[in-house]
């Protein structure tokens, strides 16, 4: 074996092109069957991953075309990684499913975890760097590209050798030429093929097991609010950025409130009867423009939340059964009683929203 890894060009590179090929296939399928990756107001879903790296990636501008259409960008991202995948599982074009894997690492690295730090945290980088040497020098051992490449060559000799006999009629020397072309053409079919049954395959097993509603799971949104963006509104007490926000409700401060004396200063987020008791609801942070959540950890006790994940950017959800806040992006996880990090990469706590509920059963909050 070891001879044989010393004298087989690429053999030392079999398992990392194997682990590259299984994680792009993988990573692939996983999206084409989870159906809320392509619903909009889906926590992990590739508008909202979009949405967070508008707000924090050094190409914005390009994400910003993206989002104009990001079901068709989803599913080019999981179309191009299964390609990619199975190419280099395959070893067949290895040269350009590698360089297409490294732009997609590029581009995971510019939009997802460009602000990752320190930046060897991040995996796509890695990824980014892994795929070089099949972009450099192929697949190599046991590849489709490598047994064309042999084929290839002794097609050629066989017509060099035939070409000195113009007599001979035994075996046209243009033949054997051919035949490895054709055979590569059609393992790219084969390939391609093998893609779409796969991916087809995924995409209705997934839809088929995934949850009637599919957006059991997610937080309701605030009704009313201020506007901006497009999930409701919530509502927090008047806290600082620390981890504990909170304060009880009720008429507490002044009264610039848009509706009716006696109520908090701040903007009208939405109605406080929609916020659950040990539970959250969405909405948009008046003075970011962002999204949030309101909670209501005990009945009249309300905190707010920034839902943009400190990591990334991504927009984090909130999960009741544990009272936390998840990061679809890479995993972070946030104490909903305080913001405070429980798993990383992230490592700042989610800013709070000063957040009151008026005399009028409304919230308000930034004020
Ligand atoms: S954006 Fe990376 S963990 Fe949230």
């Amino acid at each position: 074996l070891s001879q044989w890894l010393k004298d087989t060009p690429g053999a030392g590179l079999l398992l990392l092109r194997a682990f590259l090929g299984v994680t792009f296939t993988f990573a692939a399928l996983q999206k084409l069957a989870n159906p809320g990756f392509f619903q909009a107001g889906t926590p992990g879903s590739i508008q909202q991953q979009l949405l967070g790296a508008d707000r924090t990636s050094p190409i914005s501008g390009l994400v910003s075309v993206a989002l104009h259409q990001p079901v068709l960008v989803g599913v080019l991202i999981a179309v191009c990684e299964l390609l990619v995948g199975l190419a280099t599982l395959a070893g067949l074009l290895a040269r350009p499913a590698a360089a297409l894997g490294a732009l997609i690492s590029l581009t995971f690295f510019l939009t997802v975890s460009f602000h990752t730090s320190p930046y060897y945290y991040g995996s796509d980088i890695v990824f980014l760097f892994a795929w070089t040497p099949f972009i450099l020098v192929g697949a190599g051992a046991l590849s489709l590209d490598e047994r064309f490449a042999r084929r290839r060559a002794a097609a050629v000799a066989a017509q060099g050798s035939g070409g000195g006999k113009q007599g001979s009629t035994r075996r046209p020397a243009v033949a054997p030429e051919r035949s490895p072309e054709v055979e590569r053409r059609t393992a790219v079919g084969v390939l391609a093929g093998t893609a779409v049954v796969l991916g087809g395959a995924a995409a209705l097993i997934g839809r088929a097991l995934s949850p009637k509603g599919a957006s059991a799971g997610t937080s309701p949104t605030l009704p009313t609010g201020n506007g901006t963006g497009s999930t409701g509104s919530t509502t927090t007490t008047p806290g600082g950025t620390g981890s504990t926000t909170t304060t009880s409700t009720a008429a507490s401060t002044g009264n610039t409130g848009s509706s009716g004396g006696g109520n908090p200063k701040g903007t009208l987020i939405g109605p406080a009867k929609d916020v659950p008791v040990g539970g959250a609801a969405g909405f948009t942070d008046p003075a970011s423009g962002n999204p949030a959540y309101a909670l209501q950890p005990t009945a009249g006790h309300f905190t707010a939340f920034s839902a943009v994940c400190t990591h990334a950017g991504c927009t984090v959800a909130f999960d009741k059964a544990s009272f936390t806040f998840n990061c679809p992006c890479h995993g972070s996880r946030y104490d909903a009683a305080n913001g405070s990090v429980l798993q990383g990469p992230a490592a700042a706590p989610l800013p709070a929203i000063p957040i009151a509920e008026g005399s009028n059963g409304q919230l308000y909050a930034d004020g």
